[in-house]
């Protein structure tokens, strides 16, 4: 069997037991943030009737409680198994943990090849004190203490206490390199202690990144350099025949998911309002021609679901589009935006050692 939408709904809302029209309604609204319209619910009610897979049960005129017979509860299950089956064939179901997630992303060609153009902007050199903010797990160290050679000092800063204690192993076999637990909307850091602070996928998350900025600007020395890597994720395009479930799909993740999901093309004009003076903007596009690969940093299915539990998606819609995904041939992209900002002023061009 095949439902449209609002009898899926139906069916779902029913899953726990008997209930009234309303009580179906205000269920379904739990589900997805929408009511259905009087006579798409009543339709459905009548549809799912005529094919046996609800019945009523005695009761008063409209009050009379309705619930799945046997076969609607079979339908149910059939049509929820339906997507986990295309997810179980290629996409992960579960959220993977924070660490393994982070360590895996940075071991992705894309990843690697937007962290070069960073570290090529941050242009760190022997003797300076560089910060790296939101360090992770810590992948950025190793780079930067070689940069900065024994004559200089790294500071990976992140507020995560696993992240913190992760990079710290980490950091432990690198010359002069440390990692701090800490915010860095506040830092236990001197004004113009700093030469430069390096930043990959942090801004995005923070509940204040002008905040950020500003104590960006406090931390530098004159002369000192911010580079931030963020990814923009308005510009998030997944080919299908179709647009309407790409755009859902981008829609979802922007309004949903992200908290700041433009940081990318905002970040220039936020660094100019902060006192930072804009040295380069690079858009680096970072290319996805293989699903899995996708999938493990978009959480094409997951976020699939909750697109669809939002009302973003009808469960058909994102039925269809998995399926399409996963046929391939696939391709998505996404923008990240490397900027370099400065603290105006004129500070020492090289190291402090
Ligand atoms: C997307 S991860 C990027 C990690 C790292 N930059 C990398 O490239 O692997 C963002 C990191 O920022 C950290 N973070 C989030 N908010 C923070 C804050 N207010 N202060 C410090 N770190 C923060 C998180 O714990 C997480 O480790």
């Amino acid at each position: 069997m095949r439902t449209n939408d609002a009898q899926m709904l139906v069916l779902s809302a029913l899953a726990d037991g008997p209930l009234h029209g309303y009580a179906v309604n205000t269920a379904v609204e739990r589900m997805t943030g929408a009511r259905l319209g009087r006579g798409s619910l009543s339709g459905a009610l009548a549809r799912l009737r005529d094919k046996q897979l609800i019945e009523y049960l005695p009761g008063e005129g409209r009050r009379r409680p309705v619930r799945l017979t046997d076969a609607g509860r079979s339908a149910l299950g059939r049509e929820l198994n339906a997507l986990a089956d295309v997810a179980g064939q290629l996409f992960e179901t579960v959220v993977p943990d924070r660490i393994a997630y982070q360590e895996r992303l940075n071991g992705t060609d894309q990843a690697r090849a937007y962290q070069q153009v960073l570290l090529d902007a941050l242009d760190a050199r022997p003797g300076q004190h560089l910060l790296d903010w939101g360090c992770g797990t810590g992948a950025a160290l190793p780079a930067l203490a070689r940069a900065a050679t024994a004559r200089g000092r790294v500071l990976g800063i992140d507020r995560d206490p696993r992240m913190a204690l992760r990079a710290a192993d980490l950091a432990a076999g690198l010359p002069n390199t440390a990692v701090l637990r800490a915010d860095v909307h506040r830092l236990p850091l001197a004004p113009g202690s700093a030469d430069r602070i390096r930043t990959d996928r942090l801004l995005q998350h923070l509940a204040d990144p002008v905040a950020a900025l500003a104590e960006a600007r406090r931390v530098l020395r004159p002369g000192g350099r911010l580079v931030a890597a963020e990814p923009d994720w308005g510009t998030l395009a997944v080919d299908h025949p179709d647009p309407a479930p790409a755009r859902a799909f981008t829609r979802h993740l922007t309004e949903r998911i992200v908290r700041n999901p433009l940081i990318g093309r905002r970040l220039p004009r936020l660094a100019e309002e902060s006192g930072l003076a804009v040295r380069a903007v690079v858009p680096v596009p970072v290319l996805f021609r293989e699903v899995r690969a996708a999938d493990r940093v978009l959480g094409l299915q997951r976020n699939t679901e909750r697109a669809v539990a939002a009302g973003y998606l009808t469960r058909e819609q994102a039925g269809e589009w998995l399926e399409h995904l996963a046929r391939g041939p696939f391709l998505a992209a996404v923008t990240v935006f490397v900027v370099t900002a400065e603290k105006p002023g004129p500070g020492p061009v090289g190291g402090v050692g």
